[in-house]
């Protein structure tokens, strides 16, 4: 029934086509878009814009809460229609067209895109497109699988396109707690005092004259791509409750651990599940989005509670998830990305943070988002709202990448997304380097004894003891500090010219 999903009689005569709702985008508009790594997407009418530029060219900037599924980023990116793009992305035709200089992409914390929004540093919005499970009699939205930024997009656009999406049950009503902080310089403190916090309210509040359009479409979100867990990511786990069980020893945690926040990727969540056959219990988080780990979670009766701004699942896991999802909807709650990922909360909460780093150097600064120094991959998302405030930050990553021939511990990082200072843990599946009240020098011996892969060990080693010779507090060896990337650049390895493990085959 359109009516149980479209509560206000007088917003039914705005039901128009994708295509129709496409044509009110003009040139140069700046376009909100709801979607959170791949959940929540409005799926038709960008799906037209694409369409509709084949034959009338035109560009946006397009803001969405992180990436999209439906290859959205994809079909805007071959049509021309990304002039900008922010504040995270992670499809494979958009990287290549950002590496190209062709699509500027603002790589933002994912905390603070709606901040220079009401700040008027960006915007106004020309239109949000948000998809929806319902719209209730006051006009208030209900969004579906995320929320991201979709909350202050709809909030502060000139006017709204939403789509409602049969395909999004209705259960998800009452999933949402919408809390928008008030402003600047005065603010109240953010009323999220727990994971649980109940702060706002469970629908996006707007004027419905604002709303222009309705699309109704009947869609699944993408299902998640992560790769299960390999031996790799099994070991980095191990390595992990392994702390985790120390801490608990020395009195530093209990067993229910501080609040987890586990970032995007296959190997965030493999680590997560891992926690399924440790000691712990009554474990909660307090995330950005929530994947299979975390529903695996509860069906190991592990976790209490969690919270985050977007369900991001693999086919399997939805299906199990939303045939049931009364089951589990108590235990959870979707917040703007603004809150999930809100210093003040995470420092209040000593969230424990766990993300992944493309590479780490010898003195704990992290990459986590240009490969070779150079190249976007996805963005820095979420990571760093977290490592600068969390209680215990960690970064995890496989000790080496491509086959062997690069080393994701190398003596300075090409790029630094976090640094040092905000850099509790790393974990590779070699071991664990505690970090924590370290100073440089002592860094690097536990970084490269623990984390780096065997066969660039003696290199790494060797290299800190000459610059160790030079001397400094952090010690460098300024003219080869990168040289392992320009070699691995111009070769296609990291391994040095001769060196005993020289691999076979060069990168493409
Ligand atoms: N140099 C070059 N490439 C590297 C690399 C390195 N040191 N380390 C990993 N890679 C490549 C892998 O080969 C792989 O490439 P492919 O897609 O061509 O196979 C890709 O990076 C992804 O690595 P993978 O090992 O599969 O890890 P992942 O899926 O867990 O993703 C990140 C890792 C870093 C890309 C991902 O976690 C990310 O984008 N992080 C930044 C955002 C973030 O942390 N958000 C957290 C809050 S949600």
């Amino acid at each position: 029934m359109l009516e149980d999903r479209i509560r206000r009689p007088s917003l039914l005569e705005r039901i128009t086509t994708p295509q129709a709702a496409a044509s009110l985008i003009e040139d140069g508009m700046i376009i909100g878009m709801s979607g959170f790594t791949r959940a929540g997407d409005a799926k038709a009418v960008p799906i037209a814009m694409a369409e509709r530029a084949k034959t009338d060219p035109f560009k946006i900037t397009l803001l969405t809460g992180a990436s999209l599924g439906h290859d959205i980023d994809r079909m805007l990116t071959e049509a021309h229609v990304l002039a900008r793009r922010m504040p995270f992305q992670t499809d494979a035709t958009l990287r290549a067209a950002i590496n190209r200089g062709e699509v500027m992409f603002v790589d933002q914390h994912l905390s603070e895109t709606v901040e220079h929004l009401r700040s008027n540093q960006l915007g106004p919005i020309d239109y949000a497109i948000i998809e929806a499970a319902a719209i209730r009699e006051d006009g208030g939205i209900i969004p579906s699988t995320s929320i991201g930024n979709s909350a202050s997009f709809a909030i502060l656009a000139k006017k709204i396109i939403v789509e409602i999406n049969l395909a999004q049950t209705l259960d998800l009503e009452g999933l949402h707690d919408i809390y928008i902080p008030t402003k600047r310089p005065t603010r109240e403190a953010i009323p999220v005092v727990a994971c649980d916090t109940h702060a706002g309210v469970p629908y996006i509040p707007v004027d419905p004259d604002k709303i222009a359009a309705i699309v109704i479409t009947d869609e699944q979100d993408s299902f998640s791509t992560i790769e299960p867990a390999d031996a790799d990511t099994q070991a980095i786990a191990d390595h992990l409750i392994a702390f985790f069980e120390n801490e608990v020893k020395l009195g530093r945690l209990d067993l229910t651990l501080d609040p987890l926040q586990a970032g995007i990727g296959t190997i965030a969540n493999s680590v997560l599940a891992g926690l399924a056959t440790g000691p712990f219990h009554h474990l909660r988080m307090y995330s950005e989005v929530l994947q299979d780990s975390t529903f695996d979670l509860f069906d190991a009766g592990k976790l209490t509670f969690a919270s985050g701004s977007s369900i991001t699942l693999s086919s399997a896991c939805a299906n199990r998830v939303y045939r049931n999802f009364a089951h589990y909807k108590d235990r959870l709650i979707l917040r703007p990305q603004e809150i999930s990922n809100h210093p003040e909360v995470i420092r209040r909460l000593g969230v424990i943070g766990i993300n992944t780093a493309l590479e780490a150097d010898i003195y704990g600064n992290i990459n986590s988002t240009h490969v070779n120094g150079t190249h976007m991959m996805n963005g820095i998302g979420g990571s760093g709202d977290f490592a600068r405030n969390a209680y215990i930050s960690i970064f995890v990553t496989k000790s080496l990448a491509k086959g062997g021939r690069i080393s994701s511990i190398v003596p300075m990082v090409a790029h630094v997304d976090h640094t040092e200072h905000d850099v509790d843990i790393i974990v590779t599946e070699n071991g664990l380097a505690d970090l924590r009240e370290l100073a440089p020098r002592e860094r690097a011996v536990e970084v490269i004894r623990n984390c780096a892969h065997p066969s660039f060990r003696d290199d790494l080693m060797d290299y800190f003891e000459r610059a160790c010779a030079r001397g400094g507090h952090t010690p460098h060896l300024l003219e080869e500090a990168l040289s392992w990337h320009i070699r691995s650049r111009d070769t296609g390895t990291m391994k040095a010219e001769g060196g005993k493990d020289q691999p076979k085959v060069r990168l493409a």
